[in-house]
């Protein structure tokens, strides 16, 4: 039987995807710029069964065990496997088995890293090899669009289409911006709550143009991510700190005034951000973001980490920091977890 394993990691959004165009074909309304992740991973086996078999899809344990994914779970996979097979013209059913390194739905991108590994591993298992652009656009269908970002290494820009242009399958990929080794940044991730999230990035994106500063903040975007693009390229981390916690901040406004209103934070997440700015004014440089979630993501040059890494294990809100840094992108395994 033919299989195929690989590890993706997460991603971390400097500048947000929040609001979509076209929410069913996953199509935005601006570009996001991410950074991949090392640490936070998604281990997927993909194994190829008889023509027409039904699929079988399991959630693997540290210790070896498989045990049946809940339905939820299934049958957003399923919808992609489905999505996958149609692309490569297969008719065999597929038994997956996967697992994550963190917490799934809890502000980390866990559905980017899911996504990366089933896509990659399913066509692998099909023996098929996509361009780059190709590999993001099937991710991107799996419905997590930050998914099409986690296929690339390094920093990443999806999609590199104007806020407003026309924006078709041909150009609703991601791109690379800058490799890994171009820039070593760190991603101290303080986890606040590890419980699933209550409103997901998906009823998310549907509220936010309800929220009065949606469309406000889409006239700051294209200056907003020229620095960050201009930051990345320079290497500049004052630069790159500022507009990112804008943008978090903005994320977060947007959800809090849509209809019905989200509020991801806890109070925790409040301490965390007051330590970043105490850091900063101590001539640490740091900067938080958060995605649709309680934790917060420290960005830091690699002389910050280590007080950074202190300073937040000490806050009692903060029950464990992730050190994660980043890093080239997916790899192919042969440790096979079926
Ligand atoms: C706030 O629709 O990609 O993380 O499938 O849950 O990963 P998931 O969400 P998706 O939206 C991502 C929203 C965000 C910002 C971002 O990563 O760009």
């Amino acid at each position: 039987m033919s299989k195929a394993t690989v590890i993706a990691p997460s991603n971390i959004a400097f500048i947000k995807y929040w609001g979509a165009r076209d929410l069913e074909r996953v199509l935005p309304t601006n570009p996001s710029i991410s950074m991949t992740l090392t640490r936070c991973v998604s281990h997927t086996t993909a194994e190829l069964l008889d023509e027409g078999g039904a699929d079988e899809i399991f959630l693997a344990g540290d210790d070896g065990t498989l045990t049946s994914a809940p339905a939820s779970f299934a049958h957003r996979i399923q919808a992609h496997l489905e999505r996958l097979r149609a692309w490569a013209g297969r008719r065999e059913g597929l038994r997956i088995a996967t697992r994550n390194s963190f917490p799934a739905s809890a502000g980390i991108a866990s559905s980017a890293s899911g996504f990366a590994a089933l896509t990659l591993a399913v066509v692998r298992a099909f023996g098929e090899t996509p361009t780059p652009a190709e590999l993001s656009n099937l991710a991107r269908r799996s419905g997590s669009g930050s998914a099409s970002r986690s296929v690339l290494g390094g920093f990443v820009e999806w999609p590199a289409r104007p806020i407003g242009e026309e924006l078709t399958e041909e150009h609703a990929h991601a791109v690379p911006l800058a490799p890994a080794d171009h820039w070593d940044l760190r991603d101290v991730i303080a986890l606040i709550e590890t419980g699933p999230k209550d409103v997901s990035s998906l009823d998310g994106h549907r509220r936010a143009p309800t929220s009065p500063y949606f469309e406000h903040r889409l006239t700051l975007l294209p200056e907003r991510l020229e620095r960050v693009r201009t930051a990345i390229r320079e290497r500049d981390f004052d630069t790159l700190g500022e507009t990112v916690e804008e943008e978090a901040i903005d994320l977060h406004l947007i959800a809090m005034s849509s209809k019905p209103p989200i509020f991801y934070w806890a109070p925790g997440t409040l301490t965390v951000l007051e330590a970043v700015r105490e850091l900063r004014a101590e001539g640490v440089p740091a900067a938080s973001t958060l995605d649709a979630g309680a934790n917060v993501h420290v960005i830091c040059p690699p002389s910050s980490e280590a007080r950074v890494v202190e300073r937040l294990t000490a806050i009692p809100a903060v029950h464990r920091v992730i050190r994660d840094r980043v890093g080239p992108g997916p790899a192919d395994s042969e440790d096979h977890l079926l």
